[in-house]
């Protein structure tokens, strides 16, 4: 019999071995991603009902509705909740993209740059407006 078909000691790199750790971080940001995910469709969906369909929906949206509701910590919190799950949900997703799709070096490393100064500043700036937010400007 032939053993030419057969496996060899043949090295196949794991995959994404380019981004060389020994941590168990990329587990723990799978874990994150499936986390936020489920945490995201209760926050995403209440969010959707209370602002588009409850009570008149979208049209009863102005600027003494958003004030009357950023007086309220719960509100505060949730919409802080949803703004960093899903940045942070999202920008891990499109860094996972980042690693599979870009081949150089170079390419994935300044991709990835622009992507946690874009995320960092998107939180930084929605954070600061929920938290600073002043009913008075109207
Ligand atoms: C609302 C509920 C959401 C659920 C249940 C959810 C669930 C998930 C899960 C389980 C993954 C991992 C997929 C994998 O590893 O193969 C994922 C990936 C991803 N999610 Fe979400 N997600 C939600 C919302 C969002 C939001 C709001 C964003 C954008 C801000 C987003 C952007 C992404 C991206 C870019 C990926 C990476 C896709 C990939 O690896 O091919 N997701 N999502």
């Amino acid at each position: 019999m032939s053993t030419a078909s057969q496996p060899g000691p043949v090295s196949i790199p794991a995959p994404r071995s380019r981004t060389r750790q020994r941590s168990n971080y990329e587990l723990y940001s799978w874990l994150f991603m499936r986390v936020s995910g489920i945490v995201l469709v209760f926050l995403v969906l209440g969010h959707l009902f209370i602002m588009n369909i409850l009570d008149g929906g979208v049209q009863r949206i102005n600027f003494a509705f958003v004030a009357g509701r950023w007086s309220s910590p719960f509100w505060q919190v949730w919409d802080l909740m949803m703004l960093w799950l899903a940045m942070l949900h999202g920008t891990n997703g499109m860094r996972t993209i980042i690693n599979d799709y870009a081949e150089r070096d170079q390419t994935r490393f300044w991709l990835k740059m622009i992507l946690f100064v874009a995320a960092g500043f998107i939180i930084l700036l929605g954070t600061l407006v929920i938290f600073t937010f002043d009913p008075n400007i109207g």
